[in-house]
């Protein structure tokens, strides 16, 4: 490595200002150079973590303003004191009178380090323009293809300082080699960063994360993301293009499967986990890989649930849906930021300063840098917002993007625009700064080698506790939708079972997609899962009939005679894997092939049969849910698939998950999801001029929030401590939730809320806290939330945030549809 890093000294100059963690970090870096000091935490207020109280404005609209926190208590927590007054008094009067976002930031990233920042302003003196631009350049490698690819020759590239950053590329050692000649033919010798699409695991594949929000469990995505960090890390990456946080409410986008669902609440707190889980405590730790929040912003509104296709949504609607689990993953520190292909109000998420600098930047303060998704630059030329790919570039460096990913449009145009003063010095410098920001964060620049460890890498990848908790997260993610008569568990020791469909003994398709070096070898296929479970006088008969693919009943006589002959049939069902993920939308979410045809016949045998379903995103199953006895929706689970459904349906353990994303009876009810509007007209079936439609129910088939279990629980009459609060109030619903079954279970205790009467119209019902209960037979426990101004809070007509005078009713339950309720006024 070159010694560029000696004689190291404080930066002269100050970063520009504009935003509160900018604010914060600059007093925190005063304080720090002044003192020597480690860099300090910021306090706790309020009791809640990191310092400031979350994006709450009290300003009332419907009376009158209450406190206003104010921005020195805000943002001035620790690290400064006196001492370091002189230093700063002058930056300091001049903050004080910065407007204050509409969203306060919460905390400092720990991966900011003024050290760091020293390091990084040495670097920038020395580094050419091109060598800049290179590092805000990202290229795919050769080796995995995740979009169109369009350059060759990276590797000369490398060598040239024209590449900051490698995708697709991944293992110890053959990211050593081009790590290696990035420190040792470059001028510079600046690492690599390596990034790869590491969704639900490396090479031990947990649920897709569609799955593992149905778990309601964020200690369980936490953990997911740990251990996929800890492999992915231990094979040579940096950096993880995950979470993927898109809210989404039509289940026709095959991308469901990578987010968490519908919901805002349930979004947040698992984009949290996930972040959390990738990130750890440390960058520095090299089991711990960079985070990447994307796709930003609104690429799950995309319309008709057509993957790529224009977003049109209102600033409110992206305020409120969209943007919060961005928010959340930001305030749990999440180091990276993915641009959105679609546009936002007519302008390309990859060319829109409002959402990329005025949101994300000045409202937010996010530090970190932003990359582009796919291509995402070039793509602007085609939405018709630019007349070439300079000018797409051009919009796109100047709306606040760091780094292209694969479009090479900064690598052939950004030197030029520099030169020609149409793109200013201080902009690349800002956006390689930040990128240098993450290389020094994960320790690149003590050892560039400290993830191409092949040693590391062996001990490290499907590993037995991997394997383990891979089994006791699936478990956790699988849906009970039904259990007519108690048909589930089944017993070990039935003398025959009938195992009917090729899903059933497909690796590949218990992997999903976005499974990065997940193997379909590594897989337990269901067959396998149940093979191991049963006792050694069951006969299990297997019949390889692919009703997913075929289009006629090729297999369906000897699926039928297996299942005549068994006590119990266990058919799976679903989609293959590569039927939901990227480019993968439908417009027809039934059952596909064949299958609908071979249930019915199954059906008419009059014998009760069990379905697995095997899916990426929520199918429309009315049919079948009419027919199966019971049905256990299993998702995509990964590597430990088979084992986990046979700890359910043996009854090892019970199902406890719920509906993250609304299973719909029809696609023409799309989009159909439980926080919806009440609008002038609700639905009244004696009224025929309400809202219905004249074919179709007007509830779901399975509702947001729902799942059964071995058990069943009922609930008590919600009580609250407080009838009414204001801004600094809170108030405890408790409600005391009863096993009323004769096996233990989990129950996902939920609260939902409704603003009675708000400025704007408010959902039904919005989720606003969930707890996990085990509780053995006959056991009771209560349960308490806390609700407080935050939770009532939302954009009012005025687009300011915060809540409004009023009554909120407080549902507490087992699903969305809960009834029993509270009544909670603010005032
Ligand atoms: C395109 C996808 O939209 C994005 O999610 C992914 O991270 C990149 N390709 C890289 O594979």
């Amino acid at each position: 490595m070159r010694n560029y890093l000696s004689n190291l000294r404080p930066p002269t100059t100050l970063p520009a200002i504009r935003n509160w963690r900018a604010r914060n970090i600059v007093l925190h870096t005063i304080g720090h150079l002044a003192t020597g000091d480690a860099f300090p935490p910021l306090r706790k207020e309020n009791g809640r973590e990191g310092g400031i109280p979350r994006k709450v404005d009290f300003a009332l609209k419907t009376r009158s303003v209450i406190s206003s926190p104010s921005p020195v208590g805000r943002g001035w927590g620790g690290g400064f004191s006196a001492r370091n007054c002189s230093l700063t008094s002058a930056i300091l009067s001049l903050l004080l009178f910065l407007p204050a976002p509409s969203q306060a930031q919460t905390n400092i990233p720990n991966w900011y380090n003024p050290t760091h920042e020293a390091k990084i302003d040495q670097l920038l003196g020395q580094m050419t323009l091109e060598e800049k631009v290179g590092q805000m350049t990202l290229f795919t490698s050769d080796w995995d293809v995740t979009g169109p690819t369009i350059r060759k020759g990276y590797e000369a590239d490398i060598e040239t300082g024209r590449l900051g950053a490698i995708f697709n590329a991944h293992t110890a050692d053959y990211n050593r080699r081009l790590q290696k000649i990035a420190v040792e033919e470059t001028r510079l010798g600046i690492p690599l960063l390596f990034g790869y699409d590491v969704v639900h695991g490396y090479r031990t594949i947990f649920p897709i994360p569609l799955a593992e929000a149905g778990s309601f469990n964020p200690a369980a995505a936490e953990e997911s993301a740990r251990i996929a960090a800890r492999e992915a890390a231990a094979a040579g990456l940096h950096w993880t293009f995950a979470p993927m946080v898109d809210i989404s409410r039509d289940p026709r986008w095959g991308r469901v499967m990578e987010g968490s669902g519908e919901d805002v609440h349930l979004g947040n707190v698992m984009a949290a986990a996930r972040v959390r889980g990738f990130q750890g405590d440390d960058l520095a730790d090299p089991f711990t890989v960079l985070a990447c929040a994307k796709h930003f912003a609104a690429y799950g509104a995309a319309q008709a649930g057509r993957d790529y296709h224009t977003v049109d949504v209102s600033e409110r609607v992206l305020q409120d849906i969209y943007l919060p689990p961005f928010k959340a993953a930001l305030d749990a520190g999440v180091a990276t930021f993915m641009t959105s292909f679609n546009e936002l109000d007519g302008v390309p998420a990859s060319g829109n300063k409002h959402l990329l600098t005025e949101i994300l930047r000045d409202d937010w303060g996010f530090m970190g840098f932003v990359v582009t998704d796919y291509t995402s630059i070039n793509e602007m030329v085609d939405h018709g917002v630019v007349k070439d790919e300079a000018e797409a570039g051009l919009l796109s460096v100047t709306a606040g993007v760091d780094m292209d990913m694969q479009g090479a449009v900064f690598y052939n145009s950004l030197r030029k625009q520099v030169e020609s003063g149409e793109v200013a010095m201080k902009l690349i410098d800002e956006a390689v700064r930040r990128v240098l920001r993450m290389k020094f964060a994960l320790g690149l620049f003590d050892d560039p080698y400290r993830y191409s460890d092949v040693e590391r890498q062996k001990a490290n990848i499907l590993t037995a506790s991997h394997r383990e908790a891979a089994r006791r997260i699936a478990r956790e993610s699988m849906i009970l939708l039904k259990n007519d008569k108690e048909t589930l568990p089944l017993k070990k020791d039935l003398k025959r079972i009938a195992v009917i469909g090729s899903l059933a003994n497909s690796g590949a398709d218990m992997i999903g997609a976005w499974h990065a070096d997940g193997r379909a070898e590594d897989a337990i296929t269901l067959l396998t899962g149940l093979q191991e479970a049963v006792s050694k006088s069951t006969k299990i008969d297997f019949v390889n009939v692919d009703a997913v693919k075929e289009s006629d009943r090729q297999g369906f006589d000897d699926a039928l005679r297996a299942a005549r002959a068994a006590d119990i049939t266990i058919i799976a069902l679903g989609e293959s894997w590569e039927m939901s993920g990227e480019a993968a939308s439908v417009t027809d979410i039934g059952l596909p092939g064949v299958q609908d045809q071979l249930v019915e016949e199954l059906h008419q045998m009059g014998k009760p049969f069990v379905a697995v379903l095997f899916n990426g995103r929520p199918l429309a199953v009315p049919e079948l849910d009419k027919k199966a006895a019971a049905i256990l929706e299993a998702w995509y689970p990964g590597t430990e698939a088979g084992h986990a459904v046979a700890d359910l349906l043996f009854g090892d353990h019970a199902p406890s998950a719920k509906v993250p994303l609304t299973f719909p009876r029809s696609v023409g009810q799309i989009p159909i999801f439980y926080a919806a509007k009440n609008g002038g007209r609700p639905n009244n079936a004696n009224d025929k001029y309400t809202s219905k439609y004249l074919n179709e129910e007007n509830d779901p088939l399975y509702p947001f929030g729902y799942g059964l279990s071995y058990t069943t629980f009922s609930y008590g009459k919600p009580t609250i401590s407080e009838a009414q609060i204001n801004a600094n109030g809170e108030a405890t619903v408790s409600t005391t939730v009863t096993n009323t079954g004769k096996r233990a279970g989990t129950e996902v205790v939920q609260l939902y809320i409704r603003d009675l009467v708000g400025s704007v119209t408010r959902p039904v019902r919005e989720l606003k806290a969930f707890q996990r209960l085990e509780l053995t037979a006959g056991e009771s426990k209560t349960v308490s939330f806390e609700l407080t101004a935050e939770e009532l809070s939302f954009y009012r007509r005025d687009m300011t945030f915060g809540p409004e005078v009023g009554e909120y009713q407080v549902f507490v339950g087992g699903d969305s549809r809960a009834e029993q309720s509270v009544i909670l006024t603010f005032k």
